[in-house]
């Protein structure tokens, strides 16, 4: 199955297949799915810890210099407490989320993992950008045991047009740092940045293959008024689109490629295409879903995109368990949740 899925044909799927070829993807993608992760969603707690950032991404709400959005970091307190709330509602992981905050020290940062670790029985996951390799090491050190980190795009001239300043290799580096260290790495693209060819995100597919990333987390671009990148978003013959059906491709080509990565149905997923599209993402080869569990009014505040809706929108964690298993026919998964190997 992987070898099948060569460069060409996954171009063919995202550019060329007629809603028929796709509904076969989708199909065979959920297929693969329950065979490689089982039938149960892995619900991971998104805590996002603060939303400043010194970096200057031209598409990101939380970029450097926007002055259209209220700053916070959340303190030890409001962190922890946030975390032993996901604990008690039954959440397995705890996803610690913020933009690029030198604030957010290393020692900052290894104490509050070490508090979650000793006194509940979750995986914390990392997503607090790029940071040095002994560092990366003292938090895995500490119990952390996965780590986030986008690459956004492979394509070398569309991420250095988007990313003043960064390296796509610092990234690269990175990522197999986190690998070599023992962490489960997660990677994941935008699809629909301005610039991106079906060609580049073809290459994206095929590096989360070749890289072996435990998890993936893809979602629509959604453009930003606040940002360089401004409030529209221009179509010429070879730019990729960020509607569902394109979003759903990647999904299912994603699990196609990797087998047993735990795939992520997005936020920005859900707030493009309301609830349905999320729940079709989940059917097409997606097994992962990340209510935000950040507190009021901090959640509002992490805005990246305008109009983003939470995934948990419905009232709470038992409504939205019963919500995701009426409107995808799959079990809620218990336990942490780690990448298993699958040899079928
Ligand atoms: N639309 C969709 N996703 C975005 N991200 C940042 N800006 C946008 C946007 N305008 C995603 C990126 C980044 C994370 C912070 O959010 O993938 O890694």
């Amino acid at each position: 199955m992987k070898s099948f899925f060569d460069r060409d044909r996954i171009i063919y799927f995202l550019r060329d297949a007629d809603a028929g070829e796709r509904r076969m993807l989708y199909a065979t993608a959920d297929t693969v799915r329950r065979e490689c992760v089982g039938d149960g969603i892995h619900l991971r707690a998104l805590l996002n810890i603060s939303n400043c950032c010194d970096r200057a991404c031209l598409y990101c709400g939380l970029r450097a210099g926007n002055k259209n959005i209220t700053r916070y970091r959340l303190d030890r307190k409001q962190i922890v407490d946030a975390a032993g709330r996901a604990a008690r509602e039954g959440y397995g992981t705890v996803v610690m989320q913020s933009g690029e905050d030198p604030v957010l020290t290393p020692e900052f940062i290894s104490s509050i993992i070490r508090e979650i670790v000793s006194r509940h029985d979750m995986a914390v996951t990392l997503s607090l950008g790029e940071r040095p390799r002994e560092v990366l090491r003292q938090w895995y050190d500490d119990g952390a045991s996965r780590y986030l980190l986008k690459h956004e795009t492979s394509d070398l001239v569309l991420y250095g047009r988007l990313h003043p300043g960064m390296s796509f290799t610092a990234r690269m580096e990175m990522l197999s740092s986190l690998k070599e260290i023992g962490y489960q790495a997660g990677s994941g693209v935008m699809i629909g940045l301005p610039g991106q060819t079906w060609e580049s995100l073809a290459g994206d597919i095929m590096l989360f293959r070749d890289l072996d990333v435990d998890m993936i987390g893809c979602g629509p671009y959604i453009a930003n008024p606040h940002t360089p990148l401004g409030g529209t978003s221009k179509k010429d013959g070879n730019q990729v689109s960020a509607d569902e059906q394109t979003v759903l491709t990647v999904t299912a080509l994603n699990r196609l490629v990797t087998g047993d990565t735990h795939i992520a149905a997005t936020t920005a997923t859900k707030t493009l295409y309301s609830g349905g599209g999320l729940y079709r993402a989940l059917r097409s080869g997606a097994n992962v879903v990340m209510p935000d569990v950040t507190p009021s009014p901090f959640r509002d505040q992490y805005l990246i995109y305008p109009g983003k809706e939470p995934v948990d929108g419905i009232a709470g964690a038992a409504e939205l368990r019963a919500e995701l298993k009426k409107q995808t026919g799959l079990e809620i998964a218990g336990g942490r949740g780690d990448r298993v190997r699958c040899h079928s």
